[in-house]
């Protein structure tokens, strides 16, 4: 059967205090709507729509970039959850199946929540909730439940000192009948204490209309909501958490692990260890065996088994190190595919350029990419020497078994198996450095005189 998802992310986040909408905020360098979008991604949804209100043009451009496929809706004026599942109503047109409403700034929901949610739904209910015992219950909405079955649910501001005293709190996600969803929506009216339309009406309406509903619980870490500063931070830290765990239990080797952070799409295969203090940005992949030694940074690189990355190196976007490869201490790579057994241990900048297998850079070696307007390429061949502290001015490329001497500024293609110089020619003065420093002494008593 068909799954469908509504992401509501309409509202403020007043309480964020900041220019940018809430759910461009980001966890583990993904906005807080792509981790609500993931929790997600296992039921392979068919529809995609996100509800977008304040801050709705950054939303869509933010959305564009992450997931194309994503149909926006927008909300032009918060009356609440209900109001806001009724902006999809046309992008749903002639959806059959289950559709979820998540929220955009709940970062947290597990797959397998959601798959539970869906069992519910098999089981016969319309409509399916997802609750949970709260320790502090607040100002959640509570869960009112009678003889077992999901009766109904009511906000804080409208409850009873009765129905306060209940624990089991609405977490706001919901699963429902993708054909009845928007019938119920339309029995919802906004006569509350908050004057909005409340989604969690959908439960007395459902059964109104004769509809089985249910609830199906989940830890209360899951349903962790982002509002302020504070509680994005307390998200980052949880995030951080689970991904330490995850790759420990996957059979990644983490000297360190609270000192090791990942990103939302890092992937490290068992047996990788990673040192501490090792950094993910987005797109890294490491593949069984690498190593990553301590306090690198990587971004949007591949790296194969057998290779050694750092310790303090930097991988930038479109790196790509085959097997077998060292990559040491301050360097820096970007765009740059090196291919097995190369090594460029020291203090090295390799952007745009393509690294022969077995080729050795030596220590301080710089491909000059950027002329200031455009980006250039640097070609080393295989197994090709490449002196210390030589320059390559790209474009450039440099043949198999050639060697630059260190020193050289490279500007010219050098030929396979070729020795490049290109410095000037040492001379040697005799004597000159014993006369020249006795002048200059001489010169100095003369004035104190
Ligand atoms: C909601 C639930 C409450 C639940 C709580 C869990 C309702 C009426 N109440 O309350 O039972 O315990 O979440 O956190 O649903 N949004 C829109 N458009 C709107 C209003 C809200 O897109 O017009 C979005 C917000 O951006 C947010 C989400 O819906 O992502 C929840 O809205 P919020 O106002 O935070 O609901 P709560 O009052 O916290
Ligand atoms: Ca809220």
């Amino acid at each position: 059967m068909a799954t469908h998802l509504i992401v509501l992310a309409a509202g403020a986040g007043t309480r964020m205090k900041s220019d940018l909408p809430k759910v461009l905020h980001e966890v583990a360098h993904a906005p807080l709507f792509v981790h609500a979008l993931g929790s997600a991604a296992d039921l392979s949804p068919e529809r995609r729509i996100l509800v977008a209100g304040h801050g709705a043009d950054a939303v869509k451009k933010a959305a564009r970039s992450h997931d194309p496929a994503l149909d926006i809706v927008i909300q032009s004026q918060q009356r609440g959850t209900a109001h806001a599942v009724a902006q999809a109503r046309e992008a749903m047109a002639g959806a059959t199946g289950d559709v979820f409403v998540l929220y955009g700034d709940t970062p947290f929901i597990r797959p397998e929540t959601l798959r539970a949610m869906v069992q519910a739904r098999r089981d016969g209910a319309g409509i399916v909730v997802l609750g949970f015992e709260a320790a502090d219950p607040g100002r959640y909405g509570r869960l009112l439940l009678r003889d077992g079955r999901l009766e109904r649910i009511v906000e804080y501001k409208d409850a009873t000192d009765e129905e306060r005293s209940v624990t089991l709190c609405n977490s706001g996600v919901i699963c429902a009948d993708a054909e009845r969803l928007f019938e119920l929506i339309d029995r919802i009216g906004n006569d509350n204490a908050s004057g909005e339309y409340y989604l969690t009406d959908i439960v007395a309406a459902a059964r109104e209309a004769g509809l089985g509903t249910a609830a199906v619980t989940c830890d209360e870490a899951e349903t962790m909501g982002v509002n302020t500063r504070a509680e994005l931070a307390r998200a980052e830290a949880l995030f951080q958490a689970r991904a330490r765990e995850a790759a420990l239990g996957a059979g990644v080797t983490l000297t360190a692990p609270e000192t090791v952070h990942f990103a939302y799409d890092t992937r490290v295969a068992q047996d990788v260890t990673i040192e501490p203090h090792v950094i993910f940005g987005p797109g890294v992949t490491i593949e069984s065996g690498a190593r990553i030694r301590a306090f690198s940074h990587l971004e949007g690189a591949r790296v194969a088994g057998g290779a050694v990355i750092g310790p303090y190196a930097r991988l930038r976007p479109g790196t790509d190190i085959a097997e077998r490869v060292r990559i040491g201490n301050f360097v820096e790579t970007k765009n740059a595919r090196i291919h097995d057994g190369a090594k460029v241990n020291h203090l090295s900048y390799v952007g745009d350029a393509e690294i022969g297998a077995a080729a050795n850079l030596g220590a301080g070696t710089i491909t000059c990419n950027y002329d200031g307007v455009f980006k250039h390429r640097t070609t080393i061949g295989d197994n090709a020497f490449i002196g210390s502290n030589t320059m390559l001015v790209a474009p450039v490329s440099v043949g198999r078994d050639a060697m630059t001497a260190s020193g050289s500024v490279v500007t010219m293609d050098v030929p396979d198996g070729a020795m490049a110089v290109a410095r000037a020619r040492q001379q040697n003065k005799d004597g000159f450095a014993r006369r020249f420093m006795d002048r200059l002494r001489a010169a100095k008593n003369k004035d104190r005189i």
